[in-house]
């Protein structure tokens, strides 16, 4: 039998990166983007062009330079909000507007304070007015788990009627339950006179954890493009995670009735790379991407994969993209190679001085450490990339002492705006003695609400990869760092964090701030 195409929809650009300090330079979010092009992803939801001058500039980035994927621009159902959009995507190959209102009762009554009639009404005219852009559009009836199932109807039919291609029916709250919220997709598509016209879309989120079996059961029931992001990552709970998916879809081609672009072996990369910008780890268990993901721990399961690997694996690793996740290179490796291997990651330098920087980067580190994985160049262009941006805090050098019985003690030395200052301090631990001594220096007034370390790789000469998030007057930022040392990464995390607070590569909430 035929199957129909399930159109990916990726939102870590958009979507993903409203998480609480997930936000991403123009240059990091250029990255993902190629990355997820390189992994065949239909449709990249670029961003809210009308919610900062950063997010149309990085939209209209990523229209210019990916070619193979659709861009989309998130709009609300407004004119400014249209015509931004559509001016971010001028110069795309394939271009989408996808406009939204909400459609719930409780939303449309307390956040809109709108009537149904004029719900429907401005939707109509959001659809008409995005036609002036492209013909690709997508109207979404935000809150359409909680809608109401005639007035639905009317808006549907009547968007796609005035020219959407796409209905996007979004569980925007995580309520729904996957019985009820997939026979809402075979209701609609059978009552909808018109149903026939348009891409039936779901977008799942996952306050209940339901996010991808509420996704699953819509394509089960007639959808045809799921939106979700890499490592689940969005609003809150986060939206359903796109490697799920991918995977579920392939896995269970016995069930599914349709199948997808994706070219899986780029999902671990992608998701180190996700990963390593926003500063959100990946749980060791966390299916697909998690380290712990193809681990076998148990003796009789260790048995029955060495005797027949299908005994206790669905998936191979080398599927998702494990296995790229080899040696590659040493400290005799040379420029060539070294640049050869980051355009394999997708990882491109723009200029020389930036290649320059990452590769006396690597040249340090393979000293310290043998072998140098993938991630480890990942990580090595973070640190790269900051050095270019002209940082105002450096990290210069540490001493840190942590002796049974005594108080562990920082020294620490940094550049600050250039000039090159010390400080000491006591803590409850290294590390705290190290963010202490800082802040003697930096007086930032910041909240530390997550401190987390990460081994980049297997092993006990492994890079450390340490996340740390601050706070301050509303404003979330995650700091990143890496090193063979963890002391110095977390100074460095902790460094890139008080960077992000005083630079302009970060923003707050764009809905939030009530765009
Ligand atoms: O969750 C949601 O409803 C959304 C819409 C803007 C599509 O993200
Ligand atoms: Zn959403």
């Amino acid at each position: 039998m035929k199957k129909d195409q399930l159109v990916i929809f990726d939102t870590t650009l958009r979507d993903g990166e409203q998480s609480p300090g997930a936000s991403m330079t123009k240059d990091e979010k250029i990255r993902i983007a190629k990355m997820l092009e390189k992994m065949k992803v239909d449709v990249i939801e670029a961003g809210f062009a009308i919610a900062s001058p950063g997010d149309f500039e990085a939209v209209r980035a990523i229209a210019e330079v990916v070619k193979d994927s659709t861009v989309c621009s998130l709009a609300r159902a407004v004119q400014p909000d249209i015509l931004r959009a559509g001016e971010a995507l001028k110069n795309a190959n394939s271009g989408r507007i996808h406009t939204f209102i909400a459609t719930s009762p409780i939303h449309m009554k307390y956040k809109l304070q709108m009537e149904p009639d004029q719900v429907l009404e401005q939707a109509v005219n959001a659809v008409k007015m995005a036609r002036d852009f492209t013909d690709n559009i997508e109207f979404s009836c935000e809150d359409a788990s909680r809608s109401e199932f005639d007035f639905m109807c009317r808006i549907i039919e009547a968007t796609i009627n005035a020219g959407a291609t796409t209905i996007n029916l979004p569980d925007t709250v995580g309520y729904g339950e996957p019985g009820e919220y997939g026979e809402m997709f075979s209701r609609l598509i059978n009552a909808i006179p018109n149903s026939d016209k348009a891409i039936f879309s779901t977008h799942c989120h996952n306050d209940l954890g339901l996010a991808v079996s509420n996704s699953l059961s819509a394509v089960m029931n007639g959808a045809r493009q799921v939106e979700c992001t890499i490592n689940g990552l969005g609003e809150r709970a986060g939206n359903a995670s796109l490697e799920e998916i991918a995977m579920a879809v392939r896995t269970r081609h016995d069930l599914f009735p349709v199948e997808t672009r994706i070219d899986t072996s780029h999902i671990v990369p992608t998701s180190r790379l996700v990963a390593s910008v926003t500063g959100f780890p990946v749980q060791p268990n966390k299916a697909i991407v998690g380290a712990n993901a193809f681990a076998h721990e148990s003796g009789i399961h260790q048995d029955g994969i060495l005797k027949h690997r299908e005994t206790y694996e669905i998936m191979r690793a080398e599927d998702v993209g494990w296995k790229t996740n080899k040696l590659v290179l040493g400290k005799h490796s040379g420029r060539a190679a070294v640049k050869a291997r980051f355009m394999e990651l997708g990882i491109e330098l723009e200029s020389d001085d930036a290649f320059n920087t990452a590769f006396a980067q690597f040249k340090v580190l393979a000293d310290k450490k043998h072998e140098i994985f993938d991630e480890d160049l990942q990580a090595l262009v973070s640190d790269s990339q900051l050095a270019e941006m002209g940082e105002h805090f450096e990290f210069l050098n540490l001493e840190a002492v942590s002796k049974t019985g005594a108080a562990p003690k920082a020294d620490i030395n940094i550049n600050i705006g250039g000039q090159e200052n010390h400080a000491q301090a006591e803590g409850d631990g290294p590390v705290d003695a190290i963010f202490k001594a800082i802040e003697v220096l930096a007086e930032s007034g910041a909240d530390l609400q997550l401190y987390s370390v990460n081994a980049i790789t297997q092993g006990t000469d492994s890079q450390g990869d340490v996340t740390v998030r601050l706070e301050r007057n509303g404003k979330i930022v995650n700091g990143v760092g890496a090193d063979t040392d963890i002391l110095a990464a977390s100074a460095k995390a902790y460094l890139h964090a008080l960077n992000l607070l005083e630079s302009d590569a970060s923003r707050a909430h764009p809905q939030r701030d009530g765009v």
